[in-house]
């Protein structure tokens, strides 16, 4: 009932994920537990995983070595998802389980991955069922919540009478099952006329020619370039005849004697496994050196097996090595999860793909309340739907998700974007893949505002809006009113998202001031009034009550059978008046009231739901007992059930959990004089800047106004600054803080005597890096070392050419055709980078049109590098000659001090390539991508050695790298046509 998402019965039509399809990763990666001073010898860091699916993230956690102790929250919604973690780690935890022997991992990859089972996997798998009903976990690993451990003993039940089946029934359930399986395949992979699934020669064929097309499509996914035509092929065939049983394996000659029971939906024992899902996806796209070559045939789970190996030894490894490493398994919907009371907060977030089924401002909402306040902690989102919703853009995607522009982001959700997404992917996408990647998005907590009092503003109404538009939207059925819309999530915003959006605002910005009352119209709706009144009561702490009713089975199991015509049905449960005839059009008008955020509970059995029931919050005086009745209708096809005709049917009770988002007590500083202060009257915030009108209270009159930056060069954005009046004696000084930085050289301050009130105008940072962008050299984590990185060989034969990263950066066919390319200053910066490369001199100068002197000097150390995740890597020294200008205006720097270093670093007589800039922005831009690759890396010894660095030298140690296109290969027409 805390769940702001709109109820979806996924149970309808469900798509089963037992193992992941996406390659893990460490998601303690960019994490800088030092930064905030957690030692990490003896505090202990708290990571949740959220929809956690397999465990492969999970492990990977434990490759960090310095962190002594760590706590692990999993949760995932699926009984046999957490049932299968727990027993996997139970079978890796075993002291006598060995990585590296081969039956070991041979029962392992069975359990992971196969569908089909020798008898000894069976056996020993049956060991391992006991135990875990019994109650023997691995020490480290626990559940602890009763029911949820209890529901995980029905699923560990179910699967051990699969296995203790007799030989004839294990048969004829594998028949079934193998069956179910093909049909699954080939329903949901390519429609096919249901008459010919009945013949069974041209279903075999059908399912044949399916089958390669997911082969094909695997092997394009792998990532690797170069490999010749008869390893592509040995791919395929390998991944064919996995499509082909559901079982891969290197042992050959198996006898098969029963099926994998964790793969089965537990309740009805129903092949339900997504059909694109094969094991080799949870590896891909492969590393050169991953890929096991020295035996051609089954290169696939040889290679596989090889990373999850070494994932293995790595968890063996801290738990021989006596670090703690707590998991803890909680089996229910991830948002409820968050706002369930006792739930502690967490240092790292990882949300796996849960933005794409829950909704990206819904699931943000939940987390960000979970966020520890360590410097570094961060919320992880990823999208595998991005690319129709966000036509081919990642940054479009956002906006269009969280209906603000990005750099509203940090004032509306109190986050700020780590990922720096208007500069492209951080990795190449390989050009032979068929579908858009998985994208990742970090967030961390921004900063609050401070003695800012925000307003009312055409972007605040904007967003709004925009808001109210997708949290109240009354049309339906959407097979009509929007055919195949992609949605990425956003059809699931209710009423309560909205209402969650608005007070978690109001509890930041300690005031509801910014919010005018005009500006919903849209949420004005009348069907939603009653479900805005109960939110408004419950919110204001007034009594809420929670009715409880029970939908005949028989009925409701009917309903799904209709709704899942259009896939997983998605509810809106209505009140309407008994006189109305309950026919669609009956459903709007005055009197009839939408209910979007509701809980329906139900038991899934062989035969189809039983004990369905359905809960829901209203006001007391809702005044519609005697006149009204309900139905459930599915807002995709319009089909519909009836809930109760009176009600005086419906249970009710009295809901006393207390609202999630209460207003804090945030309040301004209060003025140490009475008679003479300053206090932020207003302040207007746009796309790029922030505009304040402060008040000034004096009873003399005031001359002049200071404005003190509090920043750290060589960063030129700062969130805090102080205002003081030339009558010191009298005034303290203002000081102010926002979450958006803004740029120190560019603040405006005007004082207006004769009003009393100063007008002071603050450019947001759009393109400089941020303040915890520029961490001083101590503090720096996770950066590169040039000296360390090893060259690139360009003839190294499975890696990509350096002409593929390059075309990379842009659309292929725009590449083809230059005059659909955007003209836009990234494209821009990416030609610039390309001649960096590609020209061979050592001396390269960045000159705009008709400017007398260059912007930048660069020295090109060559030849050039690979990172470790294979980009190509050109270090700069880099002199910022119009940032010399102003150090020397400053008094910081010397004509002098220039001549001297330019003749040392640009030893005279040289020929200096110079490459010409046209805008103010693509210069801007250049100087954003130099300064924030400055942060990613420490100088090397010759940089150390031979440039004047530090905080107030126009000289830096970065480098440069393709800036990838977020879509380099498909056009959204394009794939909208292949779906
Ligand atoms: C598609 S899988 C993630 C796969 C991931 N890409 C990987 O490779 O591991 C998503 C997981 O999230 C879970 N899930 C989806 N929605 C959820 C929700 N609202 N609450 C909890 N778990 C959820 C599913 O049960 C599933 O295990």
């Amino acid at each position: 009932m805390l769940t702001s998402v709109q109820r979806t019965v996924i149970e309808a039509d469900p798509i089963n994920y037992p193992f992941g399809n996406t390659r893990s990763r460490n998601v303690l990666q960019d994490f800088n537990y030092e930064l905030g001073g957690l030692n990490p010898s003896c505090s202990s860091l708290k990571v949740l995983f959220l929809g956690s699916g397999d465990l492969r993230n999970i492990l990977q956690v434990s490759r960090n070595k310095s962190l002594k102790g760590m706590q692990i929250h999993a949760n995932d919604r699926n009984p046999s998802v957490v049932a299968r973690n727990i027993t996997i780690l139970k079978i890796i935890s075993a002291s006598d389980f060995n990585p590296e022997d081969d039956e070991d991992i041979a029962f392992l990859w069975d359990v992971w991955y196969n569908l089909e089972w020798p008898e000894v996997s069976r056996n020993r798998f049956q060991g391992v069922l006991k135990d875990l009903l019994n109650g023997v976990f691995p020490e480290n690993v626990s559940v602890p919540k009763t029911s949820q451990s209890e529901m995980l003993k029905k699923v560990w039940g179910s699967w051990l009478s699969v296995l203790s089946k007799t030989e004839s029934e294990a048969r004829v359930l594998m028949e079934k099952v193998g069956l179910e399986r093909k049909q699954c395949i080939c329903k949901n992979c390519f429609p096919i006329n249901p008459e010919k699934m009945e013949n069974a020669n041209i279903f075999d064929d059908f399912f044949s020619a399916v089958i390669d097309v997911l082969a094909s499509y695997l092997e394009r996914s792998i990532g690797l370039e170069g490999l010749n035509d008869s390893e592509r092929q040995n791919i395929r065939e390998e991944a064919k005849r996995y499509f082909e049983k559901g079982s891969c394996r290197l042992e050959n000659d198996i006898k098969i004697v029963c099926l994998n029971p964790t793969l089965l939906d537990h309740a009805t024992l129903r092949w339900i496994v997504n059909c694109f899902l094969c094991p080799f996806y949870g590896y891909l796209p492969l590393l050169k050196e991953e890929l096991v070559t020295s035996i051609k045939s089954k290169m696939m789970i040889r290679s596989c097996q090889k990373i999850l190996k070494n994932l293995l030894s790595c968890y063996r490894k801290r738990l021989i090595d006596g670090k703690t490493f707590e998991l803890f398994f909680y089996l229910e919907d991830a948002l409820e999860f968050c706002y369930s009371e006792n739930v502690k907060k967490f240092d790292v977030i990882d949300c796996s793909n849960a933005a794409d089924h829950v909704g990206l401002v819904n699931l943000i909402l939940a987390c960000s309340g979970k966020l520890s306040d360590h410097p570094s902690a961060m919320l992880i989102t990823e999208t595998m739907t991005w690319f129709d919703f966000g036509m081919g853009s990642v940054q479009l995607y956002l906006e269009k998700a969280l209906c603000c522009p990005l750099s509203m982001i940090p004032t509306i959700y109190g986050l700020r974007l780590k990922s720096r997404i208007e500069l492209g992917l951080p990795e190449l996408v390989d050009l032979r893949c068929p579908t858009p990647p998985p994208v990742e998005v970090c967030w961390q907590k921004a900063l609050p505002f401070h003695n800012v009092v925000m307003s009312a503003s055409p972007a605040l109404s904007e967003f709004l809006k925009q808001l109210a538009n997708v949290c109240f939207d009354a049309k339906f059925p959407l097979r009509i009113t929007h055919p195949s819309e992609s949605d990425c999530g956003m059809l699931l915003y209710t009423p309560q998202t909205f209402s969650y959006v608005v007070n978690s605002m109001i509890q930041r910005l300690g005031g509801d001031h910014w919010l005018k009352k005009d500006v919903r119209p849209a949420e004005m709706q009348p069907n939603f009034q009653l479900a805005r009144r109960t939110l408004d009561a419950w919110k204001e702490g007034q009594k809420i009550l929670k009715f409880s009713a029970k939908i005949p089975s028989s009925s409701f199991n009917k309903f799904l059978h209709c709704a899942a015509v259009s896939g997983g049905p998605t509810l809106r449960f209505i009140i309407f008046p008994k006189a109305k005839h309950g026919n669609c059009s009956d459903f709007f008008g005055p009197d009839v009231h939408f209910i979007d955020n509701f809980e329906v509970k139900l038991e899934k059995s062989s035969t189809g739901f039983q004990d369905v029931s359905i809960s829901f919050l209203l006001i007391p005086n809702h005044g519609l007992k005697k006149t009204h009745r309900a139905i459930i209708v599915d807002i995709h096809h319009g089909s519909e059930v009836v809930v109760f005709k009176s009600f005086e049917s419906v249970q009710v009770e009295d809901w006393s959990v207390p609202y999630p988002f209460v207003p804090s007590k945030i309040q301004p500083e209060v003025p140490f004089h009475e008679e003479f202060h300053m206090k932020v009257y207003s302040c207007v915030e746009s796309e790029d800047q922030f505009r304040l009108k402060i008040k000034i209270t004096s009873p003399i009159n005031v001359s002049d106004i200071k404005v003190l930056r509090i920043h750290r060069a060589p960063c030129e954005s700062c969130h805090e600054i102080t205002l003081s009046l030339m009558q010191q004696e009298y005034f303290k000084p203002l000081s102010l803080s926002f979450p958006y930085p803004i740029i120190i050289g560019n603040i405006r301050a005007t004082l207006h005597r004769k009003g009393r009130y100063v007008d002071l105008v603050l450019k947001k940072a759009l393109w400089e890096p941020w303040p915890c962008e520029c961490r001083p050299a101590d503090n720096l984590h996770n950066v590169l070392d040039p000296d360390q990185l090893k060259p690139w060989k360009e003839e190294e034969s499975l890696q990509p050419s350096l002409k593929t990263h390059f075309r990379s950066q842009f659309n292929i066919r725009h590449l083809e055709n230059n005059s659909l390319m955007e003209e836009s200053s990234l494209n821009f910066i990416r030609f610039v980078i390309i001649d960096l490369f590609m020209d061979l001199s050592r001396f390269v100068t960045i000159q705009r049109m008709n400017a007398p002197t260059p912007d930048w000097f660069f020295l090109v150390h060559r030849p050039f590098s690979t990172t470790p995740t294979g980009k190509p890597f050109l270090l700069l020294s880099a002199f910022d000659s119009r940032l010399a200008e102003k150090l020397t205006a400053d008094g910081k720097w010397s004509q002098k001090k220039t001549g001297e270093n330019l003749k040392r670093v640009f030893p005279g007589g040289v020929e200096a390539f110079n490459i010409p800039i046209q805008t103010t922005e693509d210069s801007q831009l250049l100087r954003f991508v130099l300064r924030l690759n400055r942060s990613k890396i420490i100088p090397s010894k010759w940089q150390k050695k031979n440039l004047t660095l530090g905080e107030d030298s126009p000289w830096m140690a970065t480098f440069v790298s393709p800036l990838y296109s977020d879509n380099p290969h498909l056009d959204v027409e394009s794939s909208d046509a292949s779906n």
